[in-house]
């Protein structure tokens, strides 16, 4: 099997480390980049829809002097024939040199994985992981922040269904002295996977709280996310629960000076546009860092090295 990505912990914090160094490099200087990847196949297969996550996965390839293909609904693949996910990653080593996937089912990507003659990013298995978010979240904090350790962190929205806050939560807990506060209805808690057998496990320390207005003093980082309507089973818990937080102005005055505000995108009510040009507000950057770390990415599990 081929180096694939699964989940934030197939890459060690040595690993990490340089590959934050290396989109840090390509961000200084893109030209010495721009033909690493001349000759180069990326195949974007995204069984469920994105728009964000697939364009900085292209951008980042053609960046890079490679070239792209693939589709952006199961609808427009074959899966809609019967098959497997299986087949179609067989067939795609035959044209690809390396395939970013999203399905919306858990455990697909590990399924293309162990069959695949060549590297598998996993872009989002349902609600489970999604690594190359978490790089990008890393990525961001490290620029922004400088550091890891000792960090205040806040996740706010839905924590059952958010894939990208079960990934980051994994990777945060490798660094030191790093605190949670989980934000969120009762209804849209932490799976226990994560509660019982991470956090609690590992000694992290945690509360969960459903009001943002007490908290929000004590954050360092503040992670918004939208309520993952696509995953919930009937509409009516939806609807009863998409507004349950909106950061605006007046919440951010009761936020610390340097508390950076996150969010993977896309954003549906939970923050109003008037926090957007705040200082601290850094979604839009995290979605430049996506691009640079993606980049470094496909580098690194193709083994190109550059001086
Ligand atoms: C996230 C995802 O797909 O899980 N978006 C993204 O990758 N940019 C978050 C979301 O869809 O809410």
């Amino acid at each position: 099997m081929p180096r694939c990505i699964l989940s934030p912990l197939d890459l060690t914090v040595e690993e990490l480390d340089e590959l934050m160094d290396t989109a840090m490099d390509i961000m200084k200087d893109p030209e010495k980049y721009s033909h690493t990847m001349d000759g180069k196949v990326l195949a974007t297969l995204f069984f469920e829809p994105s728009t964000r996550t697939r364009l900085s996965f292209e951008a980042a390839m053609l960046r890079l002097g490679g070239k792209t293909m693939g589709f952006h609904s199961a609808d427009s693949s074959s899966a809609t024939k019967g098959e497997t996910v299986a087949d179609t990653i067989r067939v795609m080593s035959q044209f690809a040199d390396i395939c970013a996937m999203r399905h919306p089912k858990e455990g697909a990507a590990l399924v293309a994985a162990e069959k695949s003659d060549i590297p598998i990013i996993n872009a989002g298995d349902g609600g489970h992981q999604h690594p190359t978010q978490t790089l990008t979240d890393l990525m961001t904090i490290k620029a922004l922040k400088g550091h890891f350790d000792n960090l205040t962190v806040g996740m706010c929205g839905d924590l059952k269904f958010g894939r990208t806050v079960h990934s980051l939560i994994r990777a945060l807990v490798r660094y030191e002295n790093v605190k949670f506060i989980f934000i969120s209805p009762k209804e849209l808690m932490l799976p226990g996977y994560i509660r019982d057998d991470l956090l609690i496990r590992n000694n992290v320390e945690f509360r969960e709280v459903t009001k943002l207005e007490d908290v929000l003093s004590e954050l360092d980082l503040l992670y918004m996310t939208r309520v993952q309507r696509e995953r919930f089973f009937n509409e009516e818990d939806y609807v009863r629960l998409k507004d349950f937080y909106i950061l605006d102005r007046k919440k951010m005055e009761l936020a610390g000076k340097d508390m950076l505000v996150l969010h993977p995108l896309p954003r549906v009510n939970e923050i109003a546009t008037e926090i957007d040009d705040d200082p601290r507000a850094a979604y839009f950057k995290q979605v430049r860092y996506g691009m640079f770390i993606r980049m470094a990415l496909i580098l690194k599990l193709l083994d190109v090295k550059v001086k």
